[in-house]
């Protein structure tokens, strides 16, 4: 199964379902829709009535973030997984990384992952370099070190998708190259072995993705799919991905 998922991050009014919308129907009618999921990930105030509308249709709802207790607490402004369930969210991404420069710890996402697994939510936990890590070479060390600081045997690996995002690519228009990904990609799936004894989780690729570059991500066959932000926000960019992608 591979996975198209698009995060709008701070885009969106209920109309922009109209968005949606030209997605859900070219998904429907597609001869490959069996082989992937969409999921969009609208900000908070889309969740219930988008999920509503698509309750029955192929697109799926999820939350860009989730807060790191149970059900209801006294902290001002904070949404948790069960309140995102009982509006009908299905997944929430974990850890990415414009919430991790707002001061999420690891501590912190441990929670936010146990909470959302608890809650029936499928988590997408993202991990990623920055610039400077990346020029002394120590992506691989620092990807691990996300993963084992976080994940643990006993969580429920159906429940998570790793999305692997260099924070120099977000947003910037520059990709790693294709023999850095896949290297990167084998070593991720590597550790994920490690951490639960089994196979590992669905591991997508994030950062400027567009249907022009999706040519080169396709050849490599460790990438599972793809989490992305600019290009989800136009029906005709996110859906020429997916085209591309099958081309
Ligand atoms: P861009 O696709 O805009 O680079 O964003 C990637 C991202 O952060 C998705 O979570």
């Amino acid at each position: 199964m591979r996975y198209f998922i698009g995060n709008w991050k701070m885009f969106g009014v209920p109309k922009s379902i109209s968005i949606l919308n030209k997605i859900n129907s070219y998904y429907s009618k597609d001869k490959n829709r069996n082989k992937y999921r969409v999921i969009i990930t609208p900000p908070y105030t889309l969740i219930e009535s988008y999920s509503k509308y698509f309750k029955n249709k192929k697109i799926l709802i999820g939350a860009q973030n989730c807060y790191q207790k149970e059900q209801f607490s006294s902290n001002t402004a904070a949404v948790s997984s069960y309140m995102l369930r009982s509006v009908g969210a299905k997944y929430t991404l974990v850890g990415h990384s414009d919430n991790r420069a707002e001061g999420d710890t690891d501590a912190m996402l441990k929670d936010k992952v146990r909470y959302a697994i608890k809650n029936n939510l499928k988590v997408v936990f993202c991990i990623g370099e920055n610039k400077l890590e990346k020029k002394n070479k120590k992506t691989l060390s620092v990807l691990k070190r996300q993963l084992a600081k976080v994940l643990e045997k006993k969580f429920n690996r159906n429940n998570i998708i790793i999305a692997y995002e260099p924070i120099w690519s977000i947003g910037t228009g520059k990709i790693p190259t294709a023999q850095d990904l896949k290297k990167t990609t084998i070593h991720i799936k590597k550790v994920l072995k490690g951490i639960f004894k089994k196979n590992s989780p669905a591991v997508l690729y994030g950062g400027s993705v567009d249907g022009n570059n999706v040519e080169m991500f396709k050849e490599i066959k460790e990438i599972d799919g793809f989490l992305i932000g600019g290009a989800s926000k136009t029906s005709k960019k996110f859906i020429d991905i997916i085209k591309n992608y099958y081309r």
